[in-house]
């Protein structure tokens, strides 16, 4: 599914919303690795985060493409600060009314809104395709996510205890959160 562009006002600075195209490939590749090294929020170390520029390609495709997902870029003043993301929990048909999202802001262009806007009109997109029910997993100290999910409607729907261990040997639960629209 594709993105329909949109802008909105940030503080006098534009925020522009759009669909990947092609050419955004390369870019997405440093940007993986570094949201990745900057945090220990998402599912990865930075040094793990190795796409090739096939690989980027057919990330971008696979959403543009699909009936039951979509990839979100953000802008600030055309500096990419981040994507949002949902895509079909599965193919089966029992499985059909659900998606996963994701969301992952470069450190810089954190806590100044950019977050809210864009997962905001994730969802807006998510209930306009029909889906019932969007999914998400969060690790439990990061608080800034928890509070903004929650303030969208999800909430916990069980954990996984230190599903997270890090180079420094220490553990973080995962947080399963769910927002009915229905
Ligand atoms: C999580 C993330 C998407 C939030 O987006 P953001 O633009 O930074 O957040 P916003 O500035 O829109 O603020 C969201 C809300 O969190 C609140 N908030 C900010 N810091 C907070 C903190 N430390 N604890 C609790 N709430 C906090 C804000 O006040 C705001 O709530 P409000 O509207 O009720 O005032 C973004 O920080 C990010 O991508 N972080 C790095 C990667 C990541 O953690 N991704 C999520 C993985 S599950």
């Amino acid at each position: 599914m594709i993105f329909e562009e949109r802008t909105y006002d940030l503080n006098g600075r534009e925020l522009l919303l759009r669909a990947p195209r092609d050419e955004d490939a390369e870019m997405l590749r440093h940007y993986i690795k570094k949201a990745c090294s900057e945090t220990r929020f998402l599912m990865a170390e930075g040094d793990e985060m190795d796409l090739s520029l096939e690989a980027e390609l057919e990330f971008i495709n696979s959403h543009n493409e699909s009936d039951g997902g979509m990839l979100i870029l953000g802008f600030l003043d055309g500096e990419h600060v981040g994507n949002c993301s949902f895509e079909k929990v599965s193919g089966s048909r029992r499985y059909a009314h659900r998606v996963n999202v994701g969301i992952a802001l470069l450190q810089e262009y954190t806590g100044a809104g950019i977050g809210k806007i864009m997962f905001g009109a994730m969802l807006e997109e998510i209930e306009k395709a029909g889906f019932e029910q969007a999914e998400l997993i969060v690790v439990d100290k990061n608080e800034r996510a928890k509070h903004m999910y929650e303030s969208f409607g999800f909430r916990e729907s069980g954990r996984k205890p230190n599903a997270n261990k890090y180079d420094d040997n220490t553990y973080s639960d995962d947080v399963f959160m769910v927002k009915k629209f229905k």
